[in-house]
Parts: structure tokens; C-alpha cells; sequence
């Protein structure tokens, strides 16, 4: 049994956090090169921590190690999702999981498709009118607005000023999630901290006022009431992640990246060839998940010693699995940085297993076939009804990693393919 390498130094000393911060890929790599392994250690938030970034490290962590672990993100975050999944043990978790599944999954929105059928149309059919799109703040919009009808039945068109207010709530209470681990100015932290708070504390009213008017037997909200939550104040917190602004981040980066990913002019036409191919769309759409997947990962915090691809982790130590860089195991991944979709002609659907842009093992993301399906819907919309090129940006864009990965904002053209050339794989004939 081997000693992760790396240096957990003295407390608050020895603490690495702002470096991580800076540029995760940068502090990652540069730790893989000096020790030669993917696993190593290191101070962060003061607590010594392993980081795991290997591809079959992070399958065993999260499928064979969880019972040993508790997720780590309740000192940060509590005041801010107040009790959630998110920081509750195995037994209760489990019960959560089975209850939001039977509300978050695809079957149980029968309304799904229509509703994203209807905001595809109303953000994307027009796409060519404009000379320059901004992609990311283009699929921010789309998704908030398709989270808020999917989650709180509120259409943004008719009601523009609800909506708005919501938007905005959601935005504040962002900024006190990522102000918590960057800001070491405690008059600052405080200030944000109080506001997302309030704002939080507003989001749930709203949501017990949307639960408390829907009577619509289909609606999310209508589900979610009957799922068998515990509590009233269960079920709210159960709801507040989803119309917060978590999500639709995470939605913009994916298809952000999907974008910017498909213009490469190094490459074959990928635009053509993944309206020519659902195969080769699903494929583009794997490469993307490998390579930029929003959510870094994962942490938990280590309750009885274990022992992780030879090494030791001790018990009262942090974990930190980074998606991303296992994403990049070259013992995996053949030329691991290259977007080669073609990666996944052969068994595909057995190597989508090592992916963890949302997670793996008991603890994986409840809304994964969910937001699978909805980014293959836009996708296929994209692909089957434009050419895009990009602005006058280089493609090789710059990542922004924390909280939520994703490129820096980019402009993009978009011209309507001839509709004699394109296969019918508009989304409503999926
Ligand atoms: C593109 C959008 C999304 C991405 C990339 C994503 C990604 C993830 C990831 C990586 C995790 C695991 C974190 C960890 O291991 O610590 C996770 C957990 C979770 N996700 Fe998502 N997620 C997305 C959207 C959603 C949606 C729409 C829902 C709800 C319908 C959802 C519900 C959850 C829940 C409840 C957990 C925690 C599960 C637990 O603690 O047991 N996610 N998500």
C-alpha cells in the first residue's frame, strides 16, 4: 500500500486552494507530472486531500468507496440549499434519490418534449437573423427560461415580470455560492453571503406559492407533491437546486462546448457529418461530456480509511475527483486531448461508463437521462437547421473552471442549411 506523493503541509501554511482556483487544469497537470501519478495529495480549504484523476480510480472511488465517505459540501453550502441530498448520509440519500427519480425522470414529465420542443423553437429558429450570436448567454437564456416551465410551470413570456424576478433571485444566490470558497475579504463574503441568503429565502416562498397553486395533474409541481417527500419544507428544498442557477449553467457550458466543438475547420465537416448521422451526433456529444464537462467533480470527506488503486486514504481526509483530467487518462484515451468523436464507433455505450460528467455510483446526478435528452434534442435541432462558424475568436477559447466549467463567451454566425440537403432529424420527429 503506497503514500499518495505531494506535500499537505502545514495548516493554512500549506493550504493550496488559491492556486487551485486559479487554473485547475494547470495546478492538476503540473502535480501529475512531478510525482508521475494521478493520484497525489495536497492541502485544500486547509484539509489534506487526495485528488483522484484517473479514469478506473474514480470509477472504483464512486462505485466500491462511497459507503466510506460523506459528500463534502456541507460546510460551504448548507446555508445556501439549506437540507438537501446533497449533504445527506447513505440511508437518507437513498431515499432521496429513489424520490426525485421518480420525479426527475423523462417518463415522469409527460409534458417533457412539448415544453422543449416549444422553447427550442422560441430561442433557436431564428438564429440566422442575427450576424453574431453570443452562444453561451444564448443557451444561458434558453435553459433558464426551459427550467422555470419545466420545474415551476412559469412561462416567461407570459409572465415576463414573475420571470425576471426569479432570474434575478437565482442570480444572486449564485454569486453567494461562488463567492464562499474565493473571497478571503470577510466584509465582502459577508455582504454577498446575507443577499444570496435572502434570496434563497425568497426562491422557496415562490416555490411554496407554485406548489400551492398547481392543480394541473402533469406538472412537475403536481409530481413532485404526491412523490412522498416528508415534509412540506422537504419538498421545497428538494426543488430550490433546480429553478437556481446551477442548472442552466451547466446546460449553456454543454452546449457551448458542443458548438464551439463543431466548427473546428481543422477537422471533416463535423456539422455535416452529425446531420448526416445520429450516430456520429451521439458521438460528438460523448467527445463533449469527455472533454468539457461543466461540473469538475466531485468532493467527500473520508470517515474510515480505505485503500483507492494502492493507495491509502485516510480517514478525516478530503477526496476531490476531477471529471475533466480523468476524462484525459491517456491509459484510457488514445491522443486524450484530440475531439475525435469517432473515439465511440466501437462499443460505445460500454466505454460511456467511463464518463463522470455526472458522477457515477449511488451518488450520481438524478437528472442525467433527463439532461441527456434534452441536449441531444437541441443538438439535433442545431445541426439539422444550421451551418455555424465562428467569430473572429481563435478556436482554441479559453476554459473558466470554477464553479462551473465552461468557455469564455464566444460569437458565432449561423446560416440555414438548404433543407434539401438536410435529413429529417428536426427534434419533434425524434
Ligand atoms: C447538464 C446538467 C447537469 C450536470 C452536468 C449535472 C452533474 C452532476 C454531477 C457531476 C453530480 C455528482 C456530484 C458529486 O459526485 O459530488 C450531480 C449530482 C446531482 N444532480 Fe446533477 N447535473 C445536472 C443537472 C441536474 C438536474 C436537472 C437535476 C435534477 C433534475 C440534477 C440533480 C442532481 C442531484 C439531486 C444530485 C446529487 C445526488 C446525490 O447527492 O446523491 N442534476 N449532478
Amino acid at each position: 500500500m503506497a503514500i499518495p506523493k505531494g506535500k499537505i503541509g502545514y495548516p493554512i501554511l500549506g493550504d493550496s486552494s488559491l492556486e487551485f482556483y486559479r487554473s485547475v487544469p494547470l495546478y492538476i497537470n503540473s502535480r501529475i507530472e512531478e510525482y508521475g501519478a494521478r493520484i497525489f495529495q495536497s492541502r485544500i480549504l486547509n484539509k489534506p486531500t487526495v485528488f483522484v484523476c484517473s479514469c478506473s480510480a474514480v470509477k472504483e472511488l464512486l462505485t466500491e468507496h462511497h459507503t466510506k465517505m460523506s459528500l463534502g459540501y456541507k460546510a460551504m453550502l448548507h446555508h445556501l440549499y439549506g437540507d438537501n441530498i446533497m449533504f445527506e448520509e447513505a440511508t437518507e440519500a437513498d431515499r432521496l434519490h429513489a424520490l426525485m427519480h421518480h420525479v426527475f425522470i423523462q417518463n415522469a414529465l409527460p409534458k417533457f418534449d412539448r415544453i422543449v420542443q416549444k422553447f427550442i423553437q422560441r430561442h433557436f429558429s431564428d438564429l440566422h437573423s442575427s450576424d453574431s450570436v453570443q452562444v453561451y448567454e444564448t443557451f444561458k437564456l434558453f435553459a433558464t427560461e426551459l427550467m422555470l416551465a419545466l420545474f415551476l410551470d412559469l412561462d416567461a413570456t407570459d409572465s415576463p415580470d414573475l420571470a425576471h424576478d426569479v432570474a434575478s433571485l437565482a442570480t444572486t444566490h449564485w454569486h453567494g455560492v461562488i463567492s464562499v470558497p474565493l473571497n478571503l475579504k470577510v466584509s465582502y463574503w459577508s455582504s454577498s453571503c446575507k443577499q444570496a441568503v435572502e434570496s434563497k429565502d425568497k426562491l422557496l416562498e415562490l416555490i411554496r406559492t407554485r406548489l400551492a397553486s398547481q392543480a394541473d395533474k402533469g406538472s412537475f409541481l403536481t409530481r413532485a407533491r404526491q412523490a412522498g417527500f416528508k415534509d412540506q419544507s422537504e419538498l421545497e428544498q428538494h426543488i430550490l437546486p433546480f429553478v437556481s442557477a446551477l442548472v442552466p449553467k451547466a446546460i449553456a457550458s454543454l452546449l457551448t462546448s458542443f458548438t464551439l466543438a463543431l466548427c473546428s475547420k481543422s477537422k471533416d465537416n463535423m456539422q455535416e457529418m452529425a446531420r448526416e448521422s445520429s450516430d456520429y451526433l451521439e458521438w460528438c456529444l460523448l467527445e463533449t461530456e469527455r472533454l468539457w464537462p461543466p461540473v469538475l467533480g466531485g468532493r467527500r470527506l473520508v470517515r474510515e480509511d480505505f485503500i483507492l488503486d494502492g493507495y491509502k486514504v485516510p480517514k478525516g481526509y478530503a477526496v476531490i475527483y476531477v471529471s475533466s483530467i480523468a476524462h484525459r487518462d491517456p491509459d484510457v484515451f488514445k491522443n486524450p486531448d484530440t475531439f475525435d468523436p469517432t473515439r465511440w464507433a466501437d462499443n460505445s455505450k460500454e466505454k460511456e461508463k467511463l464518463l463522470f460528467c455526472y458522477g457515477d455510483g449511488p451518488r450520481c446526478c438524478v437528472g442525467t437521462s433527463l439532461m441527456k435528452n434534452l441536449i441531444k434534442k437541441v443538438s439535433q435541432y442545431l445541426v439539422g437547421r444550421y451551418n455555424w462558424t465562428l467569430g473572429d475568436q481563435d478556436e482554441d477559447l479559453d476554459y473558466k473552471w470554477l464553479p462551473m466549467a465552461r468557455p469564455k463567451e464566444l460569437s458565432a454566425s449561423f446560416t440555414k442549411v438548404d433543407q434539401s440537403e438536410a435529413l429529417s432529424e428536426s427534434p419533434g420527429k425524434d
